[in-house]
């Protein structure tokens, strides 16, 4: 059997054309197969566009706003990755879900035409959440240095031209967004922005509270809001992810809980390295209707 040490630090394989982290390309029937719930809620992100955050708020709303039943386990056993899987250490999503009680809570990162097909028969509630490219490219940056599963990033300036081509775990950001900006036309996807959960946490937890059917109290909406900023969700070790092993993440590189703000991208890209990624982003975001804020 491969040992986990075989998965770190590989490149990405491709999976249906898009470039997989290694150790989650492992046995990928086990997600084309995948069955879903009627009742199963999806996470879908590109990766590092706020996916924890938007992990604990619906858990906060589905338990009312009990900050102690949210601390009943980690992020990622709460909410399972469907796609995750590190042979041989760590039981893939798929294993996880399986044994999961309904309703269950179901994070990937996969794009749009990759999820199984069973979630689409379903009928099941999808939550996608985007972050602008600027601010991605440089979170996914300091995951990649700190996650040893991950391919190894290079130089920051190398980073970006990967980036920008598509060249790194789950593909192109501008295909992620945009294939779930579609979807939303004929599936019931929520679909929020990173930087809008910034401007004003409460509106966007009343959205999701709403999509899921739920009517909590102003009160509760703001425990909500208070629990799940960064500053307490960087405190606690079920939302920071210190209870992942040193060596899947190694949190002394980078923390997992980095920034968490809009804009952060000002202080990585250069004068030049911004006008060529502009100009980049205007050709491949073109025809959408889908529009970003870089800053608040
Ligand atoms: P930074 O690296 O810019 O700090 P994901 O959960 O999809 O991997 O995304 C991780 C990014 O979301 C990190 O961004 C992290 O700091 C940020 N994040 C996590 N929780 C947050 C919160 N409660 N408020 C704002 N940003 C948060």
């Amino acid at each position: 059997m491969t040992s986990p040490e075989d998965y770190r630090r590989q490149d990405w394989r491709m999976v249906h054309d898009i470039p997989m982290v290694c150790a989650f390309s492992y046995h990928w029937e086990r997600i084309d197969n995948f069955q879903s719930r009627p009742d199963d809620l999806v996470i879908a992100t590109y990766p590092k566009s706020g996916t924890t955050w938007i992990s604990e708020i619906v858990d906060m709303i589905l338990n009312d706003g009990d900050p102690d039943k949210c601390k009943r386990d980690a992020i990622f056993n709460k909410v399972p990755m469907l796609e995750f899987a590190v042979p041989g250490k760590m039981s893939p999503g798929t294993e996880k879900l399986a044994k999961t009680s309904s309703p269950r809570l179901v994070k990937t990162h996969l794009p749009v035409q990759l999820l199984p097909m069973s979630f689409w028969e379903n009928g099941c509630k999808m939550i996608y959440v985007a972050r602008n490219a600027k601010d991605v490219a440089v979170s996914f940056y300091h995951f990649d240095l700190m996650n040893q599963m991950h391919p190894e990033p290079g130089t920051w300036e190398q980073y970006v031209e990967k980036y920008m081509a598509g060249r790194v775990a789950y593909g192109s950001w501008y295909d992620h967004v945009k294939g779930w900006w579609e979807k939303r036309k004929d599936h019931p996807i929520l679909y929020l922005l990173y930087e809008d959960m910034k401007e004003d946490p409460k509106r966007e937890i009343r959205k999701v509270m709403h999509f899921l059917g739920k009517d909590l109290k102003e009160e509760v909406l703001d425990r909500i809001v208070y629990h799940t900023s960064f500053e307490m969700m960087k405190e606690n070790p079920t939302t920071n992810y210190t209870m992942v092993p040193n060596d899947v993440m190694d949190q002394s590189i980078s923390p997992f809980m980095r920034k968490g703000i809009a804009g952060d991208w000002k202080n990585h890209f250069t004068v030049a390295q911004n006008e060529t990624f502009n100009e980049d982003y205007e050709r491949k975001m073109a025809g959408t209707t889908l529009q970003f804020r870089t800053e608040i």
